[in-house]
């Protein structure tokens, strides 16, 4: 199935502000019926977006819904300290959510007029989306939008079979769409790539406040709904030919598989040109973009961000020239299916909404 690039699912160019959204504004839609309960519709969509990956599984986004339009808030309260200081995973996350919002609009036959607003008098309020005027639905958003329940990280061996050029092409396409850049590295940079990954795993083993801060996301506290469940962990890479974040050094799942893992991995790397809240915002949606293509392309993935949590090894990913900064590290492949993650109820992530949601949207 290909996935065009192209004309559709951007809001293009993103607006700098508000007034010519509103001049768009003739056929609107209300969130919210005249009682205030979200409509099943706005439901829908919120839901879409909370399915986004986000660093440890933290969900770190929070909605405003108002009449007619949807405030996406980070949350701060879920920043993590040691690996995420500057919050920059944070708004990845939170940017991953965003376009998956804009695909349920999309998919739905709404343009979705975005502003992002990061730094604003609400210091949390990242962005906000319109769904804007009518529109047809495009075979790319219906593709986009059913993978997004499909998607989830896979932490498992993958096939050695190669993923072909075109579908390699699909990919950066889809980053580009969104304004950020991915490089499938070449089997050379493929290994230094993985050498300095691996080097930061080790690294990180040895730092008692990572595993800290792993635990709180690790250890399984009965009905948590966040975090990474023993079950998403993957077995155990024996040679550590693919250096994946260990999940189970806290919590070591019983009997877990040690396996070989494929001896030539598909690496990429997502560089956005500049390094600030907005270019986060702006790598959250490059990201999910995607994965979601990935996923339409019978494709898994896994993030491996650990290098670029660590400021001399992120620099080692930098370049400088183009002012092209890396923003995640991605391995992709043919693999067997993966376990979703939780995710937290739809209404506690709605805050100081008019538009109260009932409990069977628990
Ligand atoms: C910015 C960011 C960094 C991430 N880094 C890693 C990583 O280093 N290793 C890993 O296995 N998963 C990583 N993930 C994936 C998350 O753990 C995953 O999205 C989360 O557990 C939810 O699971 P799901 O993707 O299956 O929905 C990262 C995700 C984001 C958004």
């Amino acid at each position: 199935m290909r996935v065009p690039a192209t004309g559709v699912g951007r809001t293009s160019p993103v607006p700098r502000d508000l007034a010519p959204l509103e001049a768009t504004m003739q056929e609107e839609i209300r969130l919210a019926d005249s009682n205030g309960v979200l409509t099943p519709v706005a439901r829908g969509w919120l839901r879409s977006a909370l399915a986004a990956p986000s660093i440890h599984n933290t969900q770190p986004w929070r909605f405003r819904v108002g009449d007619r339009h949807i405030d996406i808030f980070a949350d701060r309260s879920r920043r993590l300290h040691v690996v995420d200081p500057r919050g920059r995973e944070l708004l990845i996350s939170v940017g991953a959510a965003l376009l998956n919002l804009r695909v349920a609009m999309l998919a739905n036959g709404r343009t979705p007029m975005l502003r992002l607003v990061p730094g604003g008098a609400e210091p949390d309020l990242v962005a906000q989306v319109i769904p804007g005027p009518p529109t047809s639905i495009s075979e790319t958003a219906r593709l986009l939008a059913e993978a997004i329940p499909r998607r989830h990280t896979n932490r498992r061996p993958f096939d050695p079979t190669a993923v072909p050029p075109e579908v390699l092409a699909d990919l950066c396409g889809a980053a580009a769409v969104e304004g950020a850049h991915l490089e499938v590295v070449d089997p050379a940079v493929r290994d230094a790539v993985l050498g300095v990954v691996r080097t930061a795993e080790h690294r990180r083993r040895r730092d008692p406040e990572y595993l800290r801060e792993l635990a709180e996301w690790t250890v399984d506290v009965g009905d948590r709904r966040d975090g990474i469940p023993p079950e998403a962990f993957g077995p155990w890479s024996a040679l550590e030919v693919v250096p994946l974040r260990d999940f189970g050094l806290i919590q070591p799942v019983p009997r877990r598989a040690a396996v070989e893992f494929e001896a030539e991995p598909t690496i990429a790397l997502l560089y956005t040109t500049g390094d600030n809240p907005e270019q986060w915002l702006r790598a959250g949606q490059a990201l999910e973009r995607t994965l979601l293509t990935a996923t339409v392309r019978g494709l898994a993935s896994t993030l491996m961000t650990q290098p670029l949590e660590l400021p001399q090894m992120r620099e080692l990913f930098t370049v400088s020239a183009e002012n092209q900064v890396a923003q995640v590290i991605l391995r992709f492949g043919y693999g067997p299916p993966s376990a979703p993650s939780p995710r937290r109820p739809l209404e506690s992530f709605l805050l100081g909404t008019d538009a109260p949601v009932r409990r069977h949207d628990r």
